[in-house]
């Protein structure tokens, strides 16, 4: 009787294993797939060997001669497209318009599948519409929204002058500035400065301790009781914790009519009213996070790749004065002189190709079964798009390991090449901050580089090579900015 039990036990198990390790039919092609891990052993292997995941799926689809790489983490059906083509198709077709739901996710959203960023069909509809429209009623997008990133413009030019040309690092102030401007529209005020350098310093921290898969922490959740620090769980406790006080203080206030003027949770707590069931506090504190978390690292780090850009490259940086300096002079700089200043829009463009900030996006989920190329993507299969690949594709631009701006223009300088850039994504799910993104970083340049020359410390060179975790950012530097006039 128990050697039949222990037999069964053994085939159930043999059986299990083996189930585990098969491929599905057509499945994209990649490495081997071993019991518990799937290929989570080599693909950890690969991001250490080549710097970073991104890197390492690419050297992967290389070794397997294939733009549609496939893996499994964990017991996570995971896929990387590559190319062009193929980033298209993902992009803008329904079937992958999901987001996966996991731990890591759901640890993301304060403990929720709720928010925008990280859930799908109609709650994602309708709150990813809500939020566009109510932003838009509060000037998020609209020409007051120059006058605000012109007043952050003021406070950084501030926080130089105030160094007297010691060398500065120019992260803490740009992120600082970036969230000022989204919490005004979000909440209608300035986050707290203690609490501000606090949350900062806490995404920075995340970023550099996760991938955009998750990591080990999203495969054996259960890793968190063992090893909460190593496996990244503190960060986003801590993280979850400090941003839920901050949000639930805004939020009390607004109930209490305590903010003035109208902002996005004004209009959210109207809604509530309405009696609307997808609006709560959780989602609004859900949403908050969301803005804050897509918003403030990104675009802060494309202009500190602008300022290392700029301190890499003297003659680019002279061009730029020149340009500023001929066509405005010393007038504020606004959104409308991206017209007339094409070379600073080609080296912007450039800095975000160059250092794309999510080489690896995504991630998505198959809605139902799909095909790619001869492939077949079971349903809720994890999809990420391998932008960074596009970005450096020699197919799409010359030489495009060197850094150099005039590949965005013609020779009548004019702006080119454009549509071959994915910086912001794409379709239904492309980023709805681009507009403030894109503002905030011109505008913010062109006035640092209209009133300073900016230096390495002490001759350093700020490195090239950027961390990639689950966004692109600079290795730490500083920089001497020596007043032009
Ligand atoms: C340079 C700065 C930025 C970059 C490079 C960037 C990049 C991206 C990309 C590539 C996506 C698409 C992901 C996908 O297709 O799955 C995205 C989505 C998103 N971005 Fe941005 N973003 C930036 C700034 C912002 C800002 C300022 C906001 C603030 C409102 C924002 C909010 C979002 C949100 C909420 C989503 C999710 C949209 C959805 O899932 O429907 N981003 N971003």
């Amino acid at each position: 009787m128990i050697a039949t039990l222990l037999a069964v036990l053994l085939v159930t198990i043999l059986g299990y294993i083996i189930n585990t390790v098969s491929k599905p039919r057509k499945y994209p092609p990649g490495p081997k797939w071993y019991p518990f891990v799937g290929s989570s052993a080599i693909a950890r292997k690969v991001a250490l060997q080549y710097g970073s995941q991104w890197k390492g799926f690419s050297h992967l689809a290389k070794e397997y001669s294939t733009e549609v790489l496939g893996l499994k983490l964990g017991s996570e059906l995971v896929v990387v497209v590559f190319g062009e083509k193929n980033l298209r198709k993902v992009f803008t077709e329904k079937e992958y318009e999901g987001r996966p739901d996991s731990f890591f996710i759901r640890q993301r959203c304060l403990g929720k599948r709720l928010g925008i960023t990280f859930v799908d069909g109609p709650l994602w509809r309708e709150h990813r519409q809500f939020t566009v429209k109510n932003l838009k009623n509060v000037g998020f997008g609209k020409t007051a929204m120059e006058t605000e990133i012109q007043t952050e413009l003021h406070n950084i030019l501030e926080y130089i002058e105030k160094s007297k040309t010691k060398a500065i690092n120019p992260k803490v102030i740009l992120a600082q500035s970036v969230m000022n401007i989204l919490w005004k529209y979000t909440a209608g005020e300035r986050i707290k400065e203690d609490q501000l350098q606090y949350v900062i310093d806490l995404f920075s921290k995340r970023s550099k301790a996760f991938t955009i898969a998750g990591g080990w922490l999203n495969q054996w959740p259960w890793l968190r009781f063992i090893f909460p620090k190593l496996s990244g769980y503190t960060i986003i406790k801590n993280l979850n914790q400090q941003i839920s006080d901050i949000i639930d203080e805004t939020v009390n206030k607004h109930k209490n009519g305590l903010v003035p003027g109208s902002d996005f949770i004004y209009s959210f707590l109207e809604e509530m009213k309405e009696n609307n069931v997808s609006f709560h506090e959780e989602q609004l504190k859900a949403i908050c996070l969301d803005i804050l978390i897509a918003g403030a690292q990104t675009t802060s780090n494309v202009l500190e790749f602008a300022i290392l850009s700029l301190i890499r490259h003297k003659q680019i940086q002279e061009k730029v004065y020149d340009e500023i300096h001929s066509v405005i002079g010393e007038d504020t700089p606004c959104w409308n002189d991206s017209n007339r200043l094409l070379y600073t829009m080609a080296f912007l463009l450039e800095v975000q190709r160059f250092y794309t900030i999510a080489p690896l996006a995504g991630p998505r989920r198959v809605l139902e079964e799909t095909t790619i190329e001869d492939y077949v993507l079971p349903k809720n299969t994890t999809v990420l798009l391998s932008i960074g690949d596009v970005h450096f594709s020699p197919d799409l631009w010359d030489e495009p390991n060197k850094f150099n701006p005039d590949r965005f223009l013609d020779s009548s300088g004019k702006l080119v090449n454009t549509e071959h850039f994915y910086g912001f994504g794409l379709g239904r799910r492309r980023c709805p901050g681009d507009s403030l993104a894109k503002s905030f970083i011109f505008i913010v340049l062109v006035g640092i580089v209209q009133k300073y020359r900016i230096e390495s410390e002490n001759g350093v060179l700020p490195a090239e090579e950027p961390i990639i975790g689950l966004i692109s950012g600079a290795r730490p530097f500083s920089a001497e900015f020596i007043p032009r006039f």
